[in-house]
């Protein structure tokens, strides 16, 4: 997907490299003077998380940190998280209640991204109307008019908001990159990028000497790519520790599970909206007959109706992160629905409850590798934020032992190889 455009000259615009990531956004920017510019998205931040907040007394519109802090702190109002999750699927040109009116999530996502230039601009002081998008290998999976049309619609998305020309890069080529920036020998690296909605790969041959080569295709061995991230190893761990205190495979009257959807949809980012409808709330409460435990039905029911889905799935996520960091025992805060459970994470409990999705991931890094016909490779470079998740690290460096394992930038990586790839003309209109 890399195409020779000509190389930046001093007078050439500037050009914004955007990774809107399903969990976290960064943008950076080489500047006139050949510097590379992160921009701090969020306070001194870099990376901004990918949520927009319309809170319902002040007719508000919220973004990134604020957003979440709004919606954690119980600020009433409606949270939007995992917008990118959307891209490609029919929803994107449906309305949803935001507050007291209703929107199309396409336009929710072209807000997010004027927020972003907007924050851009008063960084850098200037228009910015050049722009590199990131995306992942495969929005959509086996579906390759999906994929263009996500591709389509991320464009359409940056065109509202002001961006006029617009190129795009994939994910993991961009962190590749970046990455070459730091190194002084040529080598075969396979590049990971594990974020929060897909797990990207790609096999490169890096050297320094063709870091400013405007096309880097030949470079590129192969690309491979799963929907697999961050919020599917939240919801599996939600669904493992959390929602079986809810009712989640609760053998009810009859010895009959309890229907499954609703729980589903309480720990899916970018779905638990839809458990909170006037017919799904009908349906959660009339279940009470399937359940012989009442007091999960109870706990359901309190969750369905405090809203509480964001903030049950944001506990999962702090756990499942101090687990993974700490490898001991984590505690999910639960006390907002009941003091007296302490859900708990354990090394063991979470890779068991991820371990058919990480197989997925390993396989994926291992077809890469396959479809560049090597055996293998020098070094395998991890960036996004679940490339830091225990168990994943663990069966890569099984699946790869001959590889060293770099831990590289996580959040702004991507950003700062599209900002390169902008800079450069690494990249496809
Ligand atoms: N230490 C950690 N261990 C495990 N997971 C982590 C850790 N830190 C962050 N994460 C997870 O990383 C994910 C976010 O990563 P990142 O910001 O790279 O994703 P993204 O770029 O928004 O997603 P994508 O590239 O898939 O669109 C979240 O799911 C978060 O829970
Ligand atoms: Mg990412």
């Amino acid at each position: 997907m890399t195409a020779a455009q000509t190389p930046a000259t001093a007078a050439a615009p500037l050009v914004l490299g955007i990774d809107f990531g399903t969990s976290n956004s960064a943008a950076a920017l080489i500047d006139a003077q050949g510097q590379l510019s992160v921009v701090p998205l969020d306070g001194t931040r870099a990376e901004m998380p990918t949520a927009v907040f319309f809170a319902t007394e002040t007719h508000s519109v919220l973004y990134g940190a604020e957003a979440m802090q709004a919606y954690l702190s119980g600020t009433e109002g409606r949270l939007l998280r995992a917008l990118k999750s959307l891209l490609g699927s029919a929803l994107m040109d449906e309305y949803t209640a935001v507050g007291d009116r209703s929107m199309r999530y396409f336009d929710i996502v072209v807000l997010f991204f004027k927020e972003l230039k907007r924050r851009c601009e008063a960084h850098v002081g200037a228009p910015l109307e050049h722009a590199v998008l990131g995306r992942p290998v495969h929005f959509v999976d086996d579906n390759p008019e999906r994929d263009a049309l996500a591709q389509q619609t991320l464009g359409r998305a940056a065109r509202e908001a002001g961006f006029t020309h617009i190129a795009y890069q994939f994910e993991p080529i961009a962190a590749a990159l970046d990455y070459e920036q730091r190194i002084t020998q040529a080598s075969r690296v396979l590049v990971v990028d594990i974020g929060g909605g897909t797990s990207d790969f790609s096999l490169i041959e890096l050297d320094p000497a063709h870091s400013r080569r405007a096309d880097r295709s030949q470079d590129v061995l192969a690309t491979t790519g799963v929907h697999i991230g961050g919020t599917d190893f939240d919801r599996l761990l939600d669904l493992s520790t959390v929602m079986p205190l809810l009712g989640y495979k609760h053998l009810g009257t009859g010895g009959r599970p309890v229907p499954n959807s609703v729980f589903f949809d309480l720990c899916t980012w970018h779905l638990i909206h839809q458990a909170y409808t006037r017919k799904a709330m009908h349906f959660a409460r009339e279940l009470w007959t399937d359940f012989a435990d009442q007091r999960l039905h109870r706990r359901l029911m309190a969750a369905l109706e405090g809203q509480y889905g964001h903030r049950l799935l944001a506990e999962v996520e702090k756990a499942k992160i101090a687990c993974s960091i700490s490898g001991s025992d984590a505690s999910v805060e639960f006390d907002f629905l009941d003091p007296e459970l302490h859900p708990q994470v354990s090394a063991d409990a979470m890779a068991e409850a991820m371990r058919g999705a990480i197989e997925q991931v390993v396989a994926c890094a291992r077809e890469c590798v396959a479809k560049a016909g090597l055996q293998q490779v020098d070094a395998v470079y991890l960036t996004g934020g679940s490339s830091a998740l225990r168990p994943l690290v663990a069966a890569l460096r099984q699946a790869m032992p001959e590889a060293t394992l770099v831990e590289g930038n996580r959040f702004g990586g991507v950003a700062a190889g599209l900002a390169f790839a902008g800079a450069h003309g690494v990249a496809s209109a």
